[in-house]
């Protein structure tokens, strides 16, 4: 059945299963409006906590709170009828079993996201152990961090060194083997992406991770060219989007001062 004709949304065992058969689609997401467009179109929409950047205009992703991630997941949801909706757990909600367990819930209760997704490796093994078993479904992130950015001083390529890729391989075994039903690898270079691909049974969704992996997702105003104040090596834009609007914006300041808009058809 095609994605386009389906009724209901993807499931997170249908993503388990494109391992080894198909590639898998990721993209963000952030609201109803861009949900219901993307729907369909891919397998699964984050709301990522990049939304605090791209959509919110902050220089990071580590002031996101619970409480907006919960208002974009609704919308998304909103939207989304099809593609397996992802909600971003933001820094500092999963610190530990109990507050991680909390926030999940929330999502889960307040919202119609089937899973969630955290950053971290084998140190969260546990708390991801804890949402599986009381009915959370998790997607995991490791290699490249953002919300570690502070704390590393920057957005750092992982796994160059021997020893940065033996503690991947690590965490990617600790996720398969905490229930994650899927996880993102962000900032590896490409055979190290091949490598933790290999390694685990679990779909690797990759962000800037090379080929090499069992699928792709993007932050959408990356791709769509909508977010202009830096392009990462990794992105691929397929469409020059804050062109396109300021043409657009253009052609309707001209219109509306030479008094060619409303027209009479425009008109009451
Ligand atoms: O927040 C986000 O959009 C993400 C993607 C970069 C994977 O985590």
């Amino acid at each position: 059945m095609s994605m386009q004709t389906r009724k209901k949304h993807i499931t997170t065992t249908e993503i388990l299963k494109k391992k080894n058969t198909e590639k898998i689609t990721m993209l963000t997401a952030y609201d109803a409006l861009f949900a219901k467009i993307f729907d369909g179109e891919v397998d699964m929409l984050l709301v990522g906590d990049s939304l605090n950047m791209s959509f919110f205009g902050e220089s990071d992703t580590l002031s996101a709170t619970l409480e907006q991630m919960i208002y974009h997941t609704k919308a998304v949801c909103n939207g989304a009828k099809t593609s397996l909706v992802v909600c971003d757990l933001p820094f500092g909600s999963t610190i530990c079993e109990q507050i991680a367990l909390e926030a999940a819930l929330r999502v889960f209760k307040e919202t119609k996201a089937q899973a969630v997704k955290l950053e971290g490796g084998a140190e969260i093994a546990q708390i991801i152990k804890h949402l599986t078993q009381n009915g959370i479904a998790v997607v995991g992130h490791i290699g490249l961090k953002p919300q570690f950015m502070r704390l590393e001083g920057g957005y750092k390529v992982k796994g160059k060194q021997e020893s940065e890729l033996e503690s991947l391989l690590k965490d990617a075994r600790a996720l398969e083997e905490a229930g994650a039903f899927c996880f993102v690898l962000e900032g590896v270079p490409s055979e190290v992406g091949k490598k933790i691909a290999q390694s685990v049974g679990i779909p690797v969704i990759g962000i800037g991770s090379g080929v090499d992996v069992d699928g792709q997702v993007l932050v959408w105003s990356d791709a769509f060219g909508f977010f202009e104040d830096f392009k990462p090596k990794f992105v691929r834009q397929y469409l020059k989007g804050a062109e396109l609007i300021r043409d657009a914006l253009k052609e309707y300041a001209k219109d509306v001062k030479n008094g060619d808009f409303p027209n009479v058809s425009e008109s009451y």
